[in-house]
C-alpha cells in the first residue's frame, strides 16, 4: 500500500500521478481538510500535523509514504522520516528542484504557500544542486482556497494569478515550479499568466522518482499490494469535496471521514 497525505485535497494531484504512472498499486490517502490550510501555519504546528498524518498512514498499512504537500515536505520531512521508522518516505521538493535545474536557462520562479516560501527550501536546494540558477519565490496564499472551493476556472482565479505572477514576469523567469500540490489544478490559468514559461509539476516528478525507486528495489516493490484498491480519508467531509475529488481523479472517489488524533495508538 502506498500512503499519501496532504493538508487537503491538493495532494490528489499526486494520487492522480500514481494512478497514471504506477497503475494497479493500492493507495491510501489522507487529506487534513479540517485543519487546512497548512501554508499559513507555524513550522511547529506543521511538524505536529505531519507526524499525526504519518501515524495515520502507517496505521492503514502504508509501506511507502509520499508527502503530497510542499509545505510539509519543506518543513517536516525529517520528522516524517523519523516517525516512519524505515518505511521509505518521498517528498515533493527535491524532485522538482532537480527537474527545474535540468530544464531552466537560469531563472526559476517558485510559487507556493507562505510556509514553503518562508522556509527558503527551494532556494537552498537549488543553491546546493545548481548554484548558477537564480530562484525567485512568490507566495500565493489565495490559490489553495480557490482550488478547494472548486473555483479554478472562474475569472477571479485568472486575475489573481495575473497579479501573483507579475513580479516573476518582471524577473524574466523561464521556468516556474508549481510548488504546492494544489496548483496543478490551476495549471491552465497559471500558464496564461506566465506565457512562454516552462511549468514544472512536482507531482509528476515525485511519482517518477517513486517509480524509479520501485524499479531499483524489485523486492520492495513486490511487497507492495497491487489490487487497484484506493482508500481516501479526510478529517472533515462535505458533499462538495466528494464531487471535486471525483472530478479531479476522473473516477468515482468515496471520501471517508477519519480522525488523526488517535492514529498513534492504532499504528502501534
Ligand atoms: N497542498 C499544500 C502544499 O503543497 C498546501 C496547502 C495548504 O496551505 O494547506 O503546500
Amino acid at each position: 500500500m502506498i500512503g499519501l497525505f496532504d493538508s487537503g485535497l491538493g495532494g490528489l494531484t499526486v494520487s492522480r500521478e500514481v494512478l497514471r504512472q504506477l497503475p494497479g498499486y493500492d493507495t491510501v490517502y489522507f487529506g487534513d481538510t479540517a485543519r487546512l490550510p497548512y501554508g499559513s501555519k507555524s513550522p511547529e504546528v506543521i511538524k505536529r500535523f505531519a507526524v499525526q498524518g504519518t501515524d495515520f498512514l502507517l496505521s492503514h498499512g502504508a509501506k511507502a509514504i509520499v508527502i503530497a504537500c510542499n509545505t510539509m515536505s519543506a518543513l517536516a520531512t525529517d520528522e516524517v522520516r523519523a516517525r516512519a521508522k524505515g518505511v521509505p518516505v518521498f517528498e515533493v521538493v527535491s524532485p522538482a528542484v532537480q527537474r527545474a535545474a535540468a530544464v531552466t536557462g537560469g531563472r526559476v520562479g517558485v510559487i507556493a504557500t507562505r510556509g514553503t516560501i518562508n522556509s527558503n527550501v527551494y532556494v537552498e536546494q537549488m543553491a546546493a544542486h545548481a548554484p548558477k540558477v537564480k530562484v525567485h519565490g512568490q507566495a500565493c496564499p489565495m490559490f489553495v482556497p480557490l482550488v478547494e472551493e472548486g473555483m479554478a476556472r472562474r475569472p477571479e482565479a485568472a486575475s489573481i494569478a495575473n497579479e501573483y505572477l507579475r513580479p516573476l514576469r518582471l524577473r524574466k523567469i523561464d521556468t516556474l515550479v508549481l510548488g504546492c500540490t494544489h496548483y496543478p489544478m490551476l495549471k491552465s490559468v497559471i500558464a496564461k499568466a506566465a506565457p512562454g514559461v516552462r511549468l514544472v509539476d512536482p507531482a509528476q516528478e515525485t511519482v517518477a522518482s517513486l517509480k524509479r525507486y520501485l524499479k531499483e528495489n524489485p523486492k520492495f516493490a513486490a511487497g507492495l499490494s497491487k489490487t487497484d484498491a484506493h482508500k481516501f480519508f479526510v478529517s472533515d467531509l462535505n458533499p462538495h469535496s466528494q464531487k471535486l475529488a471525483s472530478n479531479w481523479l476522473g473516477r468515482d472517489v468515496l471520501l471517508q471521514k477519519a480522525s488523526v488524533e488517535n492514529a498513534r495508538a492504532l499504528s502501534r
